[in-house]
């Protein structure tokens, strides 16, 4: 009887440790994030953000692993890296995604939005929530968009009306809708990733490029772009994105953190946005490499009237209930 005792109390104390050293040691789930530009940028600085609410909120639990400037995946294999749970999540512009729906072109099409304000209107609304399930379908979830802003022209001479554009390369981001943006204006659009682009405007592989202020400043383009035109033709925002198989199986209280600290990232990572649209413009223009263009109404109005007509393009295979509901976000 004694000893039956000696063993039971024997067993209940191995039990319990082995309780003990496997919640001592569980290993913390780990998130990596890969993104391809500068951590002083809009997402950069989302990316940082978001690991460190994560690593307060659930220390020991997740852990956040920020892999910046292309370093661990470029644009165009993160999101098959992603299938394959070699990431677990990312944020690439909304014109990355081709391979995955059509719907989120809508976001490319020029002249669309007004302004920042429109977008959010559009991206918080019913529309834009339904897009981020949009890729579902591939085994991806949209979390959330992230703001990086309105895109300008920036090139080796300057542009003024689309005429000055006809015949010059400019590197796009790989969406259909930017080649046929470029086409419009009879200029020769090349798909190239993020990484390339310095390196391709300073050996004037090619001749121009679009991208927002901060991009522009953190990349150092105005160091070999002469010329920046104040264009705000088109959006650069992104979708942080994550496996559906990776989302899901996250324990439910864990999921249910990560996401504030995402929600709440973002919210900085917008706010960032909005800063450096303002600030990294200045310093372009403090530094005196470039001159910025700012447009007559004018000259504005010809590249409207070049590059809209791509609308009707791609109306169809977009969705017209998405480019209508942006249209409308554009009234306040
Ligand atoms: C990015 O902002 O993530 C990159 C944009 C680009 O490819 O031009």
């Amino acid at each position: 009887m004694k000893s039956n005792k000696l063993v039971m109390v024997s067993l209940l104390a191995a039990a319990l440790c082995m309780v003990a050293v496997t919640t001592v040691s569980a290993a913390p789930i780990v998130i990596k994030f890969s993104h391809v530009v500068a951590e002083n940028t809009p997402k950069g600085q989302m990316a940082n953000k978001f690991k460190e609410l994560v690593e307060k909120k659930l220390p020991g639990k997740v852990e956040v692993e920020v892999f910046p400037n292309s370093q661990l995946f470029g644009d165009n294999k993160v999101l098959e890296a992603m299938m394959l749970g070699d990431v677990q999540m990312a944020a690439p512009s909304l014109s990355k995604f081709k391979k995955y729906t059509k719907s989120l072109q809508v976001f490319d099409l020029p002249f669309l939005f007004d302004d920042m304000a429109a977008v959010d209107r559009f991206q918080q609304g019913p529309a834009g929530q339904k897009l981020l399930h949009s890729v579902e379908s591939k085994g991806l979830l949209g979390l959330g968009y992230l703001h990086n802003g309105l895109k300008q022209l920036s090139a080796s001479s300057p542009l003024r009306v689309p005429a000055d554009a006809k015949g010059k390369k400019f590197r796009i981001m790989s969406s259909d809708v930017l080649a046929a943006q470029f086409e419009a204006v009879g200029a020769m659009p090349l798909k190239k990733p993020f990484s390339e682009v310095f390196t391709l405007l300073q050996t004037k592989a090619i001749d121009g490029q679009e991208n927002t202020w901060s991009n522009i400043y953190s990349k150092k383009f105005y160091e070999v772009q002469p010329y920046i035109t104040e264009s705000n033709h088109g959006l650069l925002d992104y979708l942080v994105i994550t496996s559906t198989e990776f989302w899901n199986g996250l324990p439910d209280d864990i999921r249910v953190e990560v996401k504030k600290c995402l929600d709440e990232a973002i919210a900085f990572g917008n706010k960032v946005a909005a800063e450096k649209s303002v600030s990294d413009r200045q310093k372009i223009i403090d530094s005196k490499r470039s001159t910025i263009i700012e447009l007559t109404p004018e000259q504005r109005q010809q590249w409207v009237d070049k590059m809209k007509p791509v609308w009707k393009k791609f109306e169809d295979e977009i969705g017209k209930e998405y480019v209508n509901a942006a249209i409308a976000a554009n009234k306040k």
